[in-house]
């Protein structure tokens, strides 16, 4: 899946950046098999191009729990980052303690209000990921643009205008934006001679998938020190137990997960700071419920606990986390010991059927799986990323286990991409993820280096 691109030729900030990239994994530069697992180079970011697609998925329409099995309809599906543009889950298993997890997106906020428009400063110094970089006064792709938009002035960085489904402020769009590749070029739009993402680089690097509008705004948040969350639920496969159901066609539904994550509970609880053991999974969903006769949700088995996920082409979820091994050997293939794992499922699977029946559950027809860091062997030190569904890949570089301290990560599905990075500053998780750190986590991850892997895929 390895192909060349050939020169781009891209006006920034005016300088002209001819680029030449070999989009490539990082396998040539060495790789190891382990019991058919391929391992090739520890990196610190890997972005997969070319994610969404269209064509169709079953989407289950009934589960009978006497044995009648399960039907469903096809479901069409297209757009940039489809089907995962769809509302998604967060699903955590240990061993591994989640200190904090956000989810961001462009226009997203806390609360039954829109976020107003507010003026962001572009002021140096300000941030996690800021970019000390000169702006010229004609807006070129990466500058801070400022425009007044239903009376607020509201400033972002330019982008080209691309097919994003975002609430753009189109109507400040600068002209400059048709100097820039189209938003389909599956190719990263700039290297200088420095291949590290420096922030000269990133800042021009970054401009083909600066978001459209300023910041991105946080819509969940879950802080473990604090034992405080907002915007999300946890929960886990113990219906039956306070909440959701059982039954012994199905097993257990969806249910509020206890504070240790443990066991089900009656209403929804704040997990506790603590580490998930060996095996047990939690799954985070947004706190608003599904409504009344399924409503957006879709279908969903009758009893269970549920809950939207997170829906949208452009999201970002930060997670700060590590997973302590424990020391285990596993029993058989089937027994996940030691074996941690952030993964990301389209939300109708574990409200409809995660473990079990294939028709029961629109996985095995591609309504989409993103595993973000999966630990693939008891103890392993190392940890892979996987896109399923009827696109699909995986790249064989890898991400170092955090055993000790804390890491934070960041996962941003934006523009057809989706981009891991292990984020190299304290992030602060605030109320904002601005636009220039968005600029930083897109531009830096689409630059290959030797620690940044680019894994396309072809659809
Ligand atoms: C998380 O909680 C800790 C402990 O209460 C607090 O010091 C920190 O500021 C919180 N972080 C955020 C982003 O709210
Ligand atoms: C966390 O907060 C909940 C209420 O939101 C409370 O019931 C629980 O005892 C708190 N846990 C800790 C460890 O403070
Ligand atoms: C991967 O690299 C990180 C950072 O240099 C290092 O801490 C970790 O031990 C490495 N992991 C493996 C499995 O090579």
């Amino acid at each position: 899946m390895q192909y060349l691109r050939t020169a781009t030729a891209l006006l920034v900030a005016t300088v002209v950046v001819v680029v030449s990239a070999n989009k490539r994994d990082l396998c040539a530069d060495g790789s190891t098999d382990d019991n058919n697992n391929w391992y090739c180079q520890n990196v610190t970011a890997i972005t997969y191009t070319g994610v969404g697609g269209s064509g169709s998925y079953n989407r289950v329409t009934s589960m009978d729990s006497n044995g009648g099995g399960c039907s469903s309809v096809a479901k069409g599906y297209s757009g940039t980052l489809s089907p995962l543009d769809e509302e998604v889950s967060l699903h955590f298993r240990g061993p591994l303690t989640l200190k904090k997890f956000a989810v961001y997106t462009p226009g997203g906020s806390l609360g039954s209000k829109r976020r107003e428009a507010h003026v962001r400063r572009h002021v140096h110094g300000h941030g996690y990921g800021h970019q000390q970089v000169a702006r010229e006064a004609e807006a070129a792709v990466g500058d801070m643009v400022t425009a007044v938009i239903n009376g607020v002035a509201e400033t972002w960085v330019n982008e080209w205008s691309g097919q994003s489904a975002t609430p753009a402020p189109v109507a400040g769009s600068p002209s400059s934006g048709s100097l820039v590749p189209p938003a389909n070029l599956p190719t990263p739009s700039s290297t200088s001679s420095s291949a590290t993402a420096s922030s000269s680089s990133t800042s021009s690097g970054s401009g083909n998938t600066a978001p459209s509008s300023g910041g991105w705004g946080r819509m969940a948040f879950y802080n473990a020190s604090a034992n405080s969350s907002e915007g999300l639920v946890f929960l886990n496969h113990n219906g039956g137990t306070g909440s959701g159901v059982f039954d012994y066609t199905y097993g257990n539904s969806l249910s509020y997960a206890s504070s240790d994550g443990q066991n089900g509970a009656a209403s929804p609880q704040i997990l506790s700071d603590c580490t998930l053991p060996s095996s047990s999974e939690v799954v985070i969903m947004s706190s608003r419920k599904c409504g009344a006769n399924n409503g957006a949700c879709g279908y969903y088995r009758p009893g269970t606990v549920a809950h939207h996920g997170f829906a949208g082409p452009s999201k970002a979820f930060i997670f700060e986390f590590n997973m302590p091994s424990t020391g285990q050997t596993a029993a058989s293939i089937y027994d996940p010991v030691d074996m941690p794992a952030i993964w990301m499922l389209n939300a109708q699977i574990p409200r409809t059927l995660q473990y079990g029946e294939a028709a029961c559950s629109c996985w095995t027809s591609g309504c989409g799986e993103f595993d973000i860091f999966e630990v693939l062997a008891p103890g392993d030190k190392r940890a892979k990323s996987t896109l399923h569904g009827n696109i699909a890949g995986r790249d064989s570089d890898f991400f170092g286990r955090p055993e000790g301290t804390p890491i934070q990560v960041a996962t941003v599905l934006h523009n057809d991409n989706i981009h891991i990075k292990i984020l190299d500053r304290e992030f602060n998780f605030g109320a904002d993820l601005d636009a220039e750190t968005v600029a930083d986590i897109l531009g830096t991850t689409m630059v290959q280096t030797n620690t940044v892997s680019l894994f396309a895929l072809s659809g």
